[in-house]
């Protein structure tokens, strides 16, 4: 794949092969892309925790909120639920301000996983109190987003936005979700 084809790949996938199992030596090697990208004032703040062991699987997972726009769907059922996880942390105790770092890392992340044939989901949308005492992560580390990751079990295409402007992805009645992009003419401005 050439860098346009894997940006194309990289969508958010959701739902996954489960019983598809990832090695925590994978996930090593996805942190490694992440911890050679760009930090601000190359500080690299940034700290992992990864899982890909089942219990511990489904102990991050009821801490995490699935495709907001999506008001019928509750996130992946069992079978369906991702293989591991990388929880993106900042070190308090390296600076208190993290800016785009924690973006990078998980782009980086996330392309490294589709160039494997693996497939992800950035989750913003965290219970972070609740997941901070279910793993003892220690306070000085802010929990900044998981990388959800498994085998994909979905299909996404990507849409050009219609006239009304509506950003919100949708599933057809084939399961296919469906992305709305801008076009580059509407985010160009010059
Ligand atoms: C910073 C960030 C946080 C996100 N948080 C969530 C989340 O909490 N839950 C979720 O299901 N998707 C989350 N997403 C995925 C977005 O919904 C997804 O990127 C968007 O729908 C566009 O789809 P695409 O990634 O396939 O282009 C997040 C994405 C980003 C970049």
């Amino acid at each position: 794949m050439n860098l346009e084809e894997l940006v194309l790949k990289n969508r958010s996938y959701r739902r996954f092969y489960e019983n598809v199992p990832i090695e925590h030596e994978m996930l090593r090697r996805l942190v490694d892309l992440a911890r050679l990208s760009g930090s601000a004032s190359n500080l690299q703040p940034m700290k992992y925790m990864l899982s890909v062991d089942q219990k511990l699987n489904a102990s991050i997972f009821p801490h995490l909120s699935w495709a907001g726009y999506l008001k019928d769907w509750e996130g992946p059922t069992e079978g369906e639920r991702p293989s591991g996880y990388i929880i993106i942390l900042g070190d308090k105790n390296i600076t208190k301000s993290f800016g785009c770092d924690h973006g990078i890392a998980a782009q980086s992340i996330l392309l490294g996983a589709t160039d494997k044939g693996l497939g992800g989901c950035m989750i913003g949308s965290i219970q972070r109190e609740g997941l901070r005492r279910e793993l003892e992560i220690p306070t000085h580390l802010e929990i900044l987003l998981v990388i959800a990751l498994g085998k994909p079990k979905e299909s996404v295409e990507i849409e050009v936005i219609g006239p009304k402007g509506d950003v919100k992805y949708w599933r057809d009645e084939n399961d296919i979700h469906h992305v709305p992009k801008r076009s580059l003419d509407e985010i160009i401005i010059n």
